[in-house]
């Protein structure tokens, strides 16, 4: 089973807290996720696909079930174990890109290879030509436009060539064409490496690539 599906999670449960009020968000949750293929999650906006792909990558604890990778409870480990497997396994692309402001594109690129110590900046140099910026490896984030920017994240999430790639909404800030050009290079690459690779979209057109296409409502995660 672990073979074949890394990535599992079962009896997910996540309610926030707000004053009074409780929001069962995720709701007795199982999804199985193979080692290679595009998976897609649509799902209303609030229906918890932001805070499923945070459970999913080891970013947020759930209340109650488990998430395991190659059968292991990742919310078991010590932090630092839990840190080790998030930097090296999975690799995070953002709506917002979130890339470290006062850093470079290169720099950016680097940060997991440093943290793993690892940085060697002809491998992030390569990665940066790989997603068309070769000309733009000393550029800051303000100095890139947003579909550049979401170049720089892509080739930063794939730095340590991860076997588990999340993408939140990763076209989301961008016109049509850019985000389609973003879709088509996250394929390209994810064809390349044959990674588990997990796009969260509300775009209909995105959504019908993958492999498998689930849906995210009242908490459970079905396959459409
Ligand atoms: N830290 C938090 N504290 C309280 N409520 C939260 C928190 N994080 C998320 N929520 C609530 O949980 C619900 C699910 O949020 P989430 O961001 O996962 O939705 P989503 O499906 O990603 O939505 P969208 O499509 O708009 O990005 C929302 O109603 C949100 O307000
Ligand atoms: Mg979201």
């Amino acid at each position: 089973m672990t073979a074949d599906f890394p990535l599992t999670c079962s009896a997910l449960e996540k309610t926030f807290r707000l004053g009074s009020e409780q929001l069962h968000i995720l709701s007795g949750l199982d999804a199985a996720f193979p080692r290679t293929g595009l998976n897609t999650i649509q799902g209303a906006s609030g229906s918890g696909k932001s805070t499923l792909l945070q459970i999913l990558g080891g970013l947020e604890r759930p209340d109650g079930g488990e998430v395991r990778w190659e059968g292991e409870a990742i919310y078991g480990w010590s932090r630092s174990r839990l840190a080790q497997w998030r930097n090296l396994t999975v690799g995070f692309v953002f709506q917002s890109y979130h890339l470290f402001p006062e850093l470079s594109a290169l720099e950016n690129v680097e940060f997991p290879a440093r943290l793993a110590r690892q940085s060697d900046p002809e491998v992030g140099a390569h990665l940066l030509d790989q997603v068309g910026l070769g000309s733009r490896l000393h550029h800051r984030p303000t100095e890139l436009s947003g579909g550049e920017q979401q170049r720089v994240a892509i080739a930063r999430a794939l730095r340590n060539n991860p076997a588990l790639l999340l993408a939140d909404e990763p076209t989301g800030n961008l016109d049509a064409a850019t985000g389609r050009e973003i879709v088509d290079l996250l394929l390209r690459l994810h064809a390349e490496r044959g990674n588990c690779l997990v796009i969260v979209t509300h775009d209909n057109g995105i959504a019908a690539l993958g492999e498998r296409i689930y849906r995210l409502e009242q908490g459970i995660l079905s396959l459409s």
